[in-house]
């Protein structure tokens, strides 16, 4: 197996939190930022599938024969819009926004902070998958939680400021709402508690561990 990933993303961030992951199993991770014309967003209804497309579409563009190359995908699925925005998260987001997602949601309030929560509850999902030089690898990364009623906070991207997610319990399962864990936000969004907190509920980083328990292990290591 090469010891070289290819990672096809533009994005600094998520390269640099692969590359720590990867770092573990001495795999070199690279950027591979190809334009949108050589890799296309396939119409698809799941993450898995669109992940799949992009491999097979990159594959043919690798820097090296034989090369490893890996994408990730993610999405916020909200269970009252039957998981929309779903794949088309990104342009969700610059279309109507944390304000428009928070207007379809707007009949949807309760007094009782339990109800509420099950009533507005979504998750984020991660897919990375990573063609290893003979096969397709998928791992796969949820978080849970519900949509707030209102924008709070200006940390992280995307939907972060209208995300609250559920607690956990000491080994990292999600509780349901109403349920205090050992790990909490205490019911404030991604956008207020940052990015130190939301790594501990991080579905991309749960996708990648997935992934990552799939390959083996250096040698040496047992
Ligand atoms: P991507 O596939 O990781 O680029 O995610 C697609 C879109 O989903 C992003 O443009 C965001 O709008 C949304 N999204 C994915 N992950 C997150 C997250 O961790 N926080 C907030 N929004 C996210």
């Amino acid at each position: 197996m090469s010891a070289t990933v290819w990672f096809l993303t533009s994005n600094a961030g998520k390269l640099e939190e692969a590359q720590h992951h990867f770092q573990q199993l001495g795999i070199e991770v690279k950027g591979l930022d190809l334009p949108d014309t050589v890799v296309v967003e396939p119409q698809a209804d799941d993450l898995e599938t669109v992940a799949r497309s992009k491999i097979a579409q990159a594959m043919n563009h690798l820097p090296q024969k034989d090369a490893m190359v890996m994408v990730e995908d993610a999405g916020l699925f909200v269970d009252a819009l039957d998981g929309f925005p779903g794949v088309y998260s990104s342009h969700a987001f610059s279309t109507i926004g944390n304000h428009g997602i928070l207007r379809l949601l707007s009949h949807l309030i309760d007094d009782d902070p339990v109800r509420i929560k099950n009533l507005r509850s979504a998750s984020f999902q991660a897919v990375a998958a990573l063609w290893d030089g003979e096969k397709v690898l998928i791992g796969k990364g949820v978080c849970k939680g519900a949509i707030a009623t209102e924008i709070q906070g200006e940390a992280g991207f995307g939907f972060d400021p209208i995300f609250i997610p559920s607690d956990l319990d000491e080994s990292g399962e999600p509780l349901s709402p109403g349920t205090l864990g050992t790990v909490s936000t205490h019911g404030q969004t991604f956008g207020v508690v940052g990015p130190y907190t939301k790594h501990q509920f991080s579905h991309r980083r749960r996708a990648l561990e997935d992934l990552l328990s799939q390959l083996p292990l250096p040698d040496g290591n047992e």
